[in-house]
């Protein structure tokens, strides 16, 4: 062969392997039958997981709307390092905030905390960090137990965490607790990128006489230390639009329609018969479900739509006019988990990721060629650590925060401060005052996070208007035990970065001075300004569909996640936590779907015997 054709070779070649990393489309609907047999509205983490496994049975037929568009027009998406900046793009998310707040959000415009949310197929999933964590036995026991939710404790679930997951690292898939043959990949962040960062939170641990175990192991007595695992394959983000949902997209039948905005669900004589949405050209449809509409909007999406139809609490519908189908807590109960952006440490070493370290050529030709590099590491998030509380009860054994190590100079330029605001709904003094003190420097930072907040909101109708975005009212930091909690998050994060192992790359206490919290520094005075001012989302908001026994008046849906008096309608996804896990939600989002999955083919089986006999 001469030189040429090598050549020409060599590029075929890389070209190829480059295309078929690439994410094809999802073949959409453009003839929508009358009928199906089930609808699901939302194609975000639950809805994917739904559609995929309802139609492994070849004789029933679905309908999957989604308000958002083909995750593939979204290439950037697909690019763990990129998630930070899809977050701050419009296209891909329903760019919600919260009412103003009265005790935090502070910092923000109008007191408004900025609350993004995925409009595309995989939803929030697909604009996520990519942290796969699970969530503490003790809460899924606590579920089971004190708040009635039948078939919910750590063993009944267990099976569903384990039937989703392909774990990459050997020494967990070897657990009992973990999966290998699942659909949705997991992995360590340093099968992309290693990082010495990661060595030193973990050597960190150890003179603090911590754990490094498993995060997601089934017990653990005292604080434990692990590097983050992620749902990353190849360097490529798995979102359940990947993991489950493309691989189901060819079955005939499942039909997947996006840019369709749900408006309302149809309700005959306290039976769900279908639903009403408007398609991107601006039609109104109605299409019937002969078995079953399930919801799996999110908390915001599913919550607002059960309003829109009348299902909800008898004021709130009279207020807004709208004819009432169910009096049911609909929104009554939300909850977030919060986090604070700034407990950072300049280091001497360059250590951290950085765009500028991203952009060079060997990184590019890395990542486009092996999937590997910074670009395949999940937002330059290196591991985390998870603590129990002083101030918890001595009898709840769960962690109370979490620290969160990120390894990422961020930038200092006018561009990211427009890009910090447009993400965080900051002021733009505040932004600047931020970037000004840990923008452009290597740097670690350990980000404190409650995970267990006493605090907790509401979710409202605006208008009746589907378009318009609901009220929402987290009710952060209400709770004045939620700042408690914080602020020893804060101090631990000290304690950690001051390590002989931390302080080997010269960890530096960097103090930022915010404008409206004084010079004041390390009182707990000052710290609580802090967080009152700057604590943001964490964006796990779950509760407004609340799951809880039958008879529970606080409950909208019951254990079979089948709303409560009306027939033929269930809720799946996140709204239907009765209470807030203690760790990040996306796994736990997947579990839900795969048990609703299962709960949903038993009751179909169930009701054809009785319909036989
Ligand atoms: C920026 C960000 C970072 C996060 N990081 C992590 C992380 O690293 N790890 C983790 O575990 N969790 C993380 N989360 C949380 C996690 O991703 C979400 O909680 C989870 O995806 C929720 O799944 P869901 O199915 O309940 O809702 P979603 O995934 O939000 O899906 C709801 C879907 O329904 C659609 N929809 C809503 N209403 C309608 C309607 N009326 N008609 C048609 N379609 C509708 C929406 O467009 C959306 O696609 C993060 C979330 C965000 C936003
Ligand atoms: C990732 O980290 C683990 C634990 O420190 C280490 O054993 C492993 O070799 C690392 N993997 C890569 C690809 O660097
Ligand atoms: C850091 O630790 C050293 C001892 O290991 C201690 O003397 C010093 O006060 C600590 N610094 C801070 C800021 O806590």
């Amino acid at each position: 062969m001469d030189f040429i054709t090598k050549l020409s070779l060599t590029i075929l070649i890389i070209g190829l392997w480059i295309y078929t990393r690439k994410e094809q489309s999802i073949p959409t609907k453009e003839h929508v039958l009358d009928s199906y047999d089930y609808i699901i509205v939302g194609a975000g983490t639950a809805g994917c997981v739904l559609a995929s496994r309802l139609t492994e049975d070849p004789d029933v037929s679905v309908l999957l709307l989604e308000a958002g568009k083909d995750d593939a027009q979204f290439p950037d998406s697909k690019v763990p390092f990129k998630a930070i900046n899809v977050l701050a793009d419009d296209a891909v998310q329903w760019g919600y905030h919260t009412v103003p707040q009265t005790r935090a959000c502070q910092s923000m415009v109008e007191n408004k905390c900025s609350w993004p949310r995925g409009k595309v197929l995989g939803g929030s999933g697909t604009i996520n960090c990519l942290i796969y964590m699970r969530g503490d036995a003790g809460d899924f026991d606590r579920w089971a137990g004190e708040l009635g939710c039948e078939g919910w404790s750590y063993e009944d679930v267990l099976p569903y965490f384990v039937k989703s997951e392909n774990n990459a690292n050997p020494m967990f898939a070897a657990a009992r607790w973990h999966g290998r043959k699942g659909p949705m990949a997991v992995s360590d962040a340093n099968a992309t990128y290693d990082s010495k960062i990661k060595d030193l939170f973990l050597d960190a641990a150890r003179e603090l006489g911590f754990v490094v175990g498993d995060i997601n192991a089934e017990h653990s007595d005292r604080g434990v230390f692990m590097q983050n695992q992620v749902n990353i394959r190849r360097g490529q983000r798995q979102s359940t639009a990947t993991a489950f949902l493309r691989p189901a997209a060819n079955r005939p039948n499942l039909a997947i329609v996006t840019e369709a905005l749900v408006m309302k669900v149809v309700v005959h004589g306290k039976k769900a018969t279908g639903v009403e949405y408007k398609t991107n050209d601006r039609q109104v449809r109605t299409v019937n479900a002969n078995k079953e509409v399930i919801l799996s909007g999110g908390t915001i999406g599913s919550a607002q739509l059960l309003l829109l139809s009348g299902i909800g609490p008898r004021e709130h519908l009279i207020q807004m006019g709208v004819p009432q189908v169910a009096d049911l807590p609909v929104g009554d109960f939300l909850q977030d988990h919060m986090y604070l952006p700034l407990i950072s440490f300049p280091i001497d070493e360059p250590l951290s990721l950085s765009p500028e370290v991203a952009s060079t050529l060997s990184q590019r030709i890395k990542y486009q060629l092996f999937g590997s590099g910074v670009w395949g590491h999940a937002c330059g998030i290196h591991g985390h650590a998870l603590f129990r509380s002083k101030h918890q009860p001595r009898h709840d054994k769960r962690p109370y925060y979490k620290l969160c190590l990120l390894g990422l100079a961020v930038g200092g330029t006018e561009e990211s401060i427009d890009t910090l605001v447009k993400q965080t709904n900051y002021k733009a003094d505040v932004a600047k005052a931020l970037y000004g003190s840990i923008g452009g420097q290597h740097a670690i930072s350990l980000l404190p996070d409650i995970l267990r907040p006493e605090s907790s909101g509401t979710l409202r109708l605006r208008t009746r208007n589907p378009n318009d975005h609901p009220l929402i009212d987290p009710g952060y930091l209400t709770d004045p035990s939620d700042v408690k909690v914080f602020i020893e998050a804060i101090r631990m994060a000290h304690k950690i970065a001051n390590t002989t192992a931390f302080r080997s790359i010269g960890t530096k206490s960097k103090r930022f001075v915010h404008p409206r919290c004084g010079q004041q520094y390390d009182t707990d005075d000052h710290w609580e300004c802090i967080i009152r001012q700057m604590a943001l989302s964490e964006f796990h908001p779950v509760g407004t569909c609340r799951m809880g026994a039958g008879d529970d008046d606080a409950a909208v849906v019951d254990p079979r996640l089948r709303v409560r008096g009306v027939g033929h309608l269930r809720v799946v996804d996140a709204a239907i936590m009765p209470e807030v896990i203690s760790a990040n939600i996306n796994a736990a989002t997947v579990m839900i779907a795969e048990k609703g999955a299962d709960l949903i083919k038993e009751d179909a089986k169930l009701r054809n015997e009785f319909d036989r006999t």
